[in-house]
């Protein structure tokens, strides 16, 4: 195995211990027969023998045509220079499947048992590689191996929110930022085992570079993330770092993008507009694509975040935000390039939630096919629980994309346990009746090319990639939901842990299921559970942490009074409700249908108000922050009992994490139902509120 300085998180490929199962194997894959193609084969052979010498104790043999021995191979390889491929495979079967699809099949040939590896695409045959990989870690038959696959959404983009030049993270975590731009060209070995990670759970693009591409030192400037100066990667003698990071990446079947500057054809370029509908500013911006392509050839387009938080945009110039993205699309378009548009924006409206839709909605229809609306699960900002974004389901004429925070901004950042696949799942399942009743998230994006998932990347120079090493179950769960939205959150933490902590059961069970109640904990402690959020300190100068307790400083957020808390959504109040569509508007208006997570984010209720088992709102608010610190103690006890069968390494920095979000719960439920008492002047019944000083 490669010995590196961090950690190999679910790549680990140890060593099969059921012999039954080790010896069939052995038997169809120490010798392996993969042919000699593009470069993701060179990442197939690579993978092979560092996974396989791992899975099977043994170095495994590569040939490069059909080896004779006594028991059977592996071939990975298409049909037309394969015969145990043809023999396996139908030309239909591999015919009907998109670039990025495979079949793994076992198969007899010539007397030998064999499984063979097929695609249309290198690409394919990479992702299908890693699929059956994943199959001999998780210990799982092969002898009748029949798998014919491919993603359910096209796009499944990383996010990075690394801040070029400056090496700093943005809501990162887990350090500093892996890559360095002062060195590149020159290639760190730490980005080809990146690129590994990535491709192994099927993602297939990268974005590099924060949306924050420069230092917004206007009005409606977000301090924390000053000095910005991303959008020089777009000079052209910054190409080369960017062209050498893509070599990484494409031979790992993952495109590369950047984001950019709106107004980069004045900061990068020397005009002195950026508005869309000028033609010099329509051919800058395609010169500059071409000059782009020429050096990456597959590169895979920009991620824009405009007309928001300080950022540029076309309303600089009284332009809508097709006219703005459009504008890009045109110039991406001739090589099959992609715009991907953030959808983030707020600022006029005394309500927030309001504002997406109401800006984006109008413009169904208008934006270029190569241009995708990537937007935010919920309409505030990745809070612990919000509501689905109404925009879902109310473009039907557009490409969107769902974004996610992989990283844990709003939730415990690098020390608390939070896994985000339930919350995934939730959003994920959501009927939004865009196209009638069952019009589910998911199925929004995964109907074209140009649809799917973009996640806010959560890796940094850690060891451990992730900060907590808890934390890589979201880097590794967001891969693989994006590649298919129907799998459940349980079955791939389930499969993770597997990959991460060995096949031990018992030790498999109990991570899952720490992961799996880790986040309901910490809507608990950190909200109330009953639908408020944003209760987070906003810190100095404006550099807001978004970790420490804070309810004081966003009233506005809580709608919280003497009479009682919570946000008025309702048509008496913002009516963000009504944008929903289907029973939605008429469910959430009524305190009654609402459920009973989302209360507060619709309505403004008193204190007093009793929910359907008769427990008052402030009674649920101060039993749900309690039950949250519970929660996170009987965490840490499950964890404590897997010393000896985790090993101590990771065992001792996970038991270190839970030990101090353990504090940190408790801060946060002090500070919320001391905050919540205030107001309320309610004593808790069960004498814990007020608390004793
Ligand atoms: C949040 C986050 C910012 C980020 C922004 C975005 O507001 O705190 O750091 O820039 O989201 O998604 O653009």
């Amino acid at each position: 195995m490669v010995v590196t300085d961090y950690d190999d998180c679910w790549l680990q490929y140890d060593r099969v211990d059921d012999p039954d199962r080790l010896s069939a194997y052995r038997r169809r894959c120490l010798h392996a027969y993969v042919s000699e193609e593009g470069p993701e084969l060179r990442a197939v052979r690579q993978e092979l023998r560092v996974g396989l010498d791992g899975l099977l104790g043994r170095e495994p043999h590569l040939w490069q045509h059909p080896p004779r021995s006594q028991d059977g191979f592996l071939a990975v390889g298409r049909r037309d220079n394969m015969e145990v491929v043809r023999h396996a495979v139908d030309a239909a079967e591999v015919d009907g499947l998109d670039e990025e699809g495979y079949v793994l099949r076992a198969t007899e040939w010539e007397g030998q048992d064999c499984v063979v590896v097929t695609a249309n695409t290198d690409r394919g045959m990479l992702f299908g590689t890693f699929h059956l990989l994943r199959l001999l870690s998780l210990g799982e038959p092969i002898a009748d191996l029949d798998v014919v696959e491919e993603p359910r959404a096209k796009e499944r983009v990383i996010d990075h929110w690394d801040n070029p030049f400056r090496g700093s993270v943005e809501r990162g975590y887990a350090g500093q930022s892996i890559f360095d731009w002062e060195t590149l060209p020159d290639l760190r070995e730490r980005y080809w085992d990146y690129a590994r990670l990535l491709a192994s759970t099927g993602i297939n693009g990268v974005v590099v570079n924060n949306v924050n591409t420069e230092k917004p030192d206007r009005e409606g400037a977000n301090d924390a993330i000053a000095g910005m100066e991303g959008w020089q990667l777009l000079e052209s003698e910054n190409l080369e770092k960017v062209a050498a990071l893509a070599t990484v990446f494409r031979r790992y079947g993952v495109r590369t993008f950047l984001s950019v500057n709106y107004a980069a054809p004045m900061l990068v370029g020397d005009l002195d507009t950026a508005d869309p509908l000028e033609d010099d500013v329509e051919a800058w911006w395609k010169r500059k694509a071409d000059e782009l392509y020429e050096r990456i050839p597959d590169f895979g387009g920009f991620l824009v975040k405009a007309d928001s938080e300080g950022q540029r945009g076309p309303y600089d110039y009284d332009r809508d935000h097709a006219e703005g993205a459009n504008v890009l699309g045109r110039a991406l378009e001739p090589h099959d390039g992609r715009v991907f548009w953030r959808a983030f924006v707020y600022s006029e409206h005394e309500d927030r939630a309001v504002q997406a839709y109401e800006t984006f909605e109008p413009l169904d229809g208008e934006f270029h096919d190569n241009v995708t609306l990537q937007i935010k699960n919920g309409p505030i900002d990745f809070q612990p629980r919000e509501p689905v974004s109404t925009l879902f389901g109310a473009m039907p004429e557009t490409n969107v994309a769902c974004e996610l925070q992989i990283t844990q901004e709003y939730t415990g950042q690098g020390v608390h346990a939070c896994s985000h696949l339930p919350q995934w799942e939730e959003v994920l399942e959501f009927d939004t009746h865009g196209d009638g009743e069952g019009t589910e998230v998911r199925d929004l994006l995964v109907d074209r090319a140009g649809e799917g998932f973009a996640g806010v990347a959560n890796v940094g120079e850690d060891r451990n990639w992730t900060g907590h090493d808890l934390a890589q179950l979201n880097l590794y769960g967001f891969g693989r939901l994006a590649w298919d939205p129907t799998l459940g959150s349980e079955e791939v933490t389930r499969e993770w842990a597997a990959q991460t902590f060995g096949r031990n059961p018992s030790v498999v069970e109990t991570v899952t299921r720490i992961q799996e109640e880790s986040w309901p904990a910490v809507i608990d402690y950190e909200t109330g559970g009953i639908g408020l959020m944003h209760m987070m300190y906003n810190g100095e100068a404006r550099l807001e942490n978004h970790y420490d307790p804070g309810p004081e400083e966003w009233p506005e957020y809580t709608g919280i009074a003497e009479d009682g808390i919570g946000l008025d959504r309702t048509p008496s109040g913002s009516d963000y409700a009504s944008q929903y569509q289907g029973p939605w508007p008429a469910r959430y208006a009524d305190p009654e249908t609402c459920p009973e997570e989302l209360l507060l984010f619709f309505h403004h209720l008193p204190w007093e108000h009793e929910l359907d088992d008769g427990t008052t709102v402030i009674q649920r608010l101060y039993d749900n922050c309690f039950e949250g610190v519970e929660a996170v103690r009987a965490l840490r006890e499950r964890w404590s009992a897997l010393a000896g069968t985790v090993d101590e390494r990771r065992h001792r920095r996970v038991a270190e994490r839970f030990d101090e979000q353990v504090v940190q719960a408790e801060r946060w439920r002090d500070s919320l139902v001391s905050y919540f008492y205030e107001y309320a002047g309610v004593p808790d019944e069960r004498g814990r509120v007020p608390l004793d000083d």
